[in-house]
């Protein structure tokens, strides 16, 4: 039979003939470790060691790995306020020491019990690990013990601007630090990093041979890695390898309102309205004022997204991988036509939407596997301005503001609003701004799903 007469005999699936995911799917997702990981941390004071692990938290946290950090400072700060200066960190300091262990301990069984309990997949140990001894004591526990992988992640720096920046930016704000000014901060926090250098003993794959690492000089001027194994641990090396910390400001924004929005219909690959070509004109006004250095556009393959940075002065590259979610059988419905014609299929998504995939199109956990080289890319550049599409948007914010898989499908992304991300400390600022132009308002916020036993469960967030 040819192509031509199959398309004939095609008969469209109904809402009993459809075949959809089963619901929930947690554990089913493209992403998971087979045996446990921790990831350990080695460094001295101020070399980007939580910075390193909160991103690599959010990241893993994304793709679908539950990840969690567990960082010695907050133990050891729970334990005791012994704390008053740096001599608590001397190397004689016997009674500190004994402290600075049994909290090492502590937070060493939290770790376990929570990779465990089945809950966890990778822990992150943020602490400084810095002596061949405590690294021996983690390997036997976690290895030895608990028969869970281990990785242990160096970040190298001898650049007196980036440490010193790193104190400032993030240090000052220490508990630890509570009652004093900026320039006691880094007088003391610069004899805390001397009395661990006293003992400091680099990761060396000549005296930790069993060892599995990779070290990071100076940011990632260059990477070391030593007997990796897996796909986890690579995944891993990979994100480390891309992440940078020069200043820089990514732009997100839709397309403006097109003529599919006006009619309520989703997907689609239809041109701008009216007000939509106005916010491109606007958008382009906008970035042109702000005089962005090295700016690059990103745009996804359809028409509005292209038509919406046509005016934008800067070079622009299309990425098939920012297309909106395919919405498969339902592309170009209204939602009130995809609910009496697949009623089934409309109450399913609303029960878990991540999850739901749309007959022969994609869920919301397929979109962010198909943007994770989108991120990767990002977390490479400068400046960019990314137009593409709602659901799009939901993914990449939900990355960049650590929003879980149950939040991302309601974030709030309206037409003609661009939002302005840039790093802070351990995170993103986001500012929001709405060009002075009407659009229809897309967003279907979370329905109210009735219990089995009758009751309302307000779903609202
Ligand atoms: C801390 O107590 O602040 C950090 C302890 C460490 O990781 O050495």
């Amino acid at each position: 039979m040819s192509d031509r007469n199959s398309e004939m005999h095609y008969t469209p699936p109904t809402s009993d003939t459809i075949q959809t995911k089963p619901f929930p799917i947690r554990g089913e997702r493209a992403n998971f470790v087979n045996k446990p990981h921790v990831i350990a941390m080695v460094g001295l004071p101020a070399r980007g060691k939580t910075y390193i692990s909160k991103k690599l938290c959010r990241y893993l946290n994304w793709i679908g790995i539950n990840t969690k950090v567990f960082n010695l400072g907050e133990y050891r700060r729970h334990a005791t306020t012994a704390y008053k200066c740096h001599e608590f960190f001397r190397p004689d300091n016997i009674k500190a020491m004994a402290i600075r262990t049994q909290c090492a301990v502590d937070a060493l069984n939290d770790v376990c019990q929570w990779l465990e309990s089945g809950d966890g997949e990778v822990a992150v140990f943020d602490a400084t690990n810095s002596t061949i001894e405590r690294r021996e004591m983690i390997h036997n526990i976690v290895v030895k013990k608990m028969g869970f992988k281990l990785f242990f992640v160096e970040s190298v720096c001898d650049d007196p601007e980036i440490v010193e920046q790193n104190i400032m930016e993030v240090k000052v704000s220490s508990p630890d630090y509570a009652n004093m000014n900026k320039e006691e901060v880094l007088a003391d926090f610069m004899l805390r990093i001397e009395h661990y250098q006293e003992k400091y003993q680099a990761l060396d794959e000549s005296k930790e041979k069993d060892l599995s690492f990779m070290k990071i000089y100076n940011t990632g001027e260059k990477v070391l890695v030593y007997k990796h194994e897996g796909h986890i641990q690579s995944r891993i090396v990979y994100y480390l390898m891309n992440i940078h910390i020069v200043p820089r400001t990514i732009y997100l924004t839709r397309h403006g309102e097109s003529s599919m929005n006006l009619d309520g219909r989703i997907g689609g690959d239809s041109d701008l309205s009216d007000r939509g070509r106005s916010y491109a004109k606007a958008l382009a006004e906008y970035i042109e004022e702000q005089d962005i250095q090295g700016l690059r556009v990103w745009t996804s393959w359809l028409q509005r997204t292209i038509q919406t940075a046509a005016g934008v002065n800067a070079p622009q590259e299309r990425w098939k991988a920012l297309n909106e979610i395919d919405a498969g059988i339902c592309e170009e419905m209204t939602y009130e036509e995809i609910s009496s014609k697949y009623p089934t299929d409309f109450a399913a998504r609303d029960q878990n939407k991540f999850s739901y995939r749309y007959p022969r199109g994609e869920s919301y956990e397929d979109l962010v596997a198909r943007l994770e080289p989108v991120i990767m890319e990002l977390e490479r550049q400068g400046n960019v301005l990314v137009v593409t599409h709602q659901a799009v948007l939901r993914c990449l914010l939900a990355y960049f503001l650590d929003k879980s898989a149950d939040e991302l499908p309601y974030l709030q992304v309206p037409l003609h609003v661009i939002m302005k991300l840039t790093p802070v400390a351990y995170g993103c600022k986001v500012e929001r701004i709405r060009l002075p132009i009407d659009a229809v308002d897309t967003h279907r916020p979370k329905p109210k799903v009735e219990n089995n036993d009758n009751t309302i469960v307000n779903n609202s967030y």
